[in-house]
């Protein structure tokens, strides 16, 4: 009886250690994103955030061993988030130094550039062209922050691009200011329209999309080390040809 007793309490205890040895490889990474930004994010089909990024973070956390929990929230919510509400935020999110106050930046995943989407029929074909204007853009973003120093614009900021598109097939805007990828998938969505035109035509710089981790994490080695393996074994390539070309 005793060894039985024995035996059961053996099995049990080495039951307990391979559920604890289990949950700790699989320790969840909280993601924050903002799926309004195809093809980077969006919410597919089945109502889950899907996308490039989506799919890259979900690699990054399988070679880290980590399982991706992705929380949809909004863009201007994320820096801030960093840290408390998720531990990571991926959202095609450029590294800039106001941000960098606040988070650390992976190394960069991704060159982008601000876009132009206009009416098919606008004048508006270069930076000039831009001045006295009513821009639209996504609140908190690059192309905010782009458009505000357009002499004499009129910026009025949405919760969602997509938002700004439709103000600017209501008449209610001259044009909207959005990442390039993100221009020439709303400009294909609605191209008897609008057309996406060129930001290099408008004197933008080029920007850099990285992944934002809390301040002196040691997430941000990990995560550069997958990203690494990610670019190295064709991983990364894949997935652009996957998502966005
Ligand atoms: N790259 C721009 C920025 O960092 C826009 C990013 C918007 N991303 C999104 N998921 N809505 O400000």
């Amino acid at each position: 009886m005793k060894k039985i007793v024995a035996v059961m309490l053996t099995a049990l205890m080495s039951l307990s250690l391979l559920a604890g040895c289990g949950s700790s490889e699989n320790k969840a990474l909280v993601v924050g994103t903002n799926a309004e930004f195809p093809p980077f994010e969006y919410v597919g089909d089945d109502g889950q955030p899907d996308g490039f990024d989506i799919a890259l973070i979900k690699e990054i956390g399988k070679r880290m061993g980590m399982e991706v929990q992705i929380e949809n929230m909004d863009f201007n919510a994320l820096v801030a988030a960093v840290g408390n509400k998720i531990d990571i935020a991926i959202a095609g999110m450029t590294v800039d130094e106001e941000r960098k106050q606040s988070v650390d930046f992976s190394d960069n995943y991704y060159e982008a550039l601000q876009y132009v989407i206009v009416m098919k029929d606008s004048e508006i074909a270069a930076a000039a062209d831009l001045e006295n204007k009513t821009i639209g853009c996504q609140l908190g973003t690059t192309g905010m922050f782009t458009a505000e120093e357009i002499n004499g614009a009129d910026v009025k900021s949405y919760n969602k691009a997509v938002d700004a598109v439709n103000d600017l097939m209501n008449g209610r805007l001259d044009a909207v200011i959005i990442d390039k990828n993100p221009a020439q998938v709303f400009a294909g969505k609605f191209s008897d329209k609008v057309k996406a035109l060129d930001g290099a035509d408008f004197e933008f710089e080029p920007e850099y999309y990285a992944i934002a981790c809390p301040k002196g994490s040691a997430l941000v080695a990990d995560i550069n080390k997958a990203l690494k393996e990610i670019k190295e074994d064709g991983t990364f390539d894949k997935l652009v040809n996957q998502y966005i070309e």
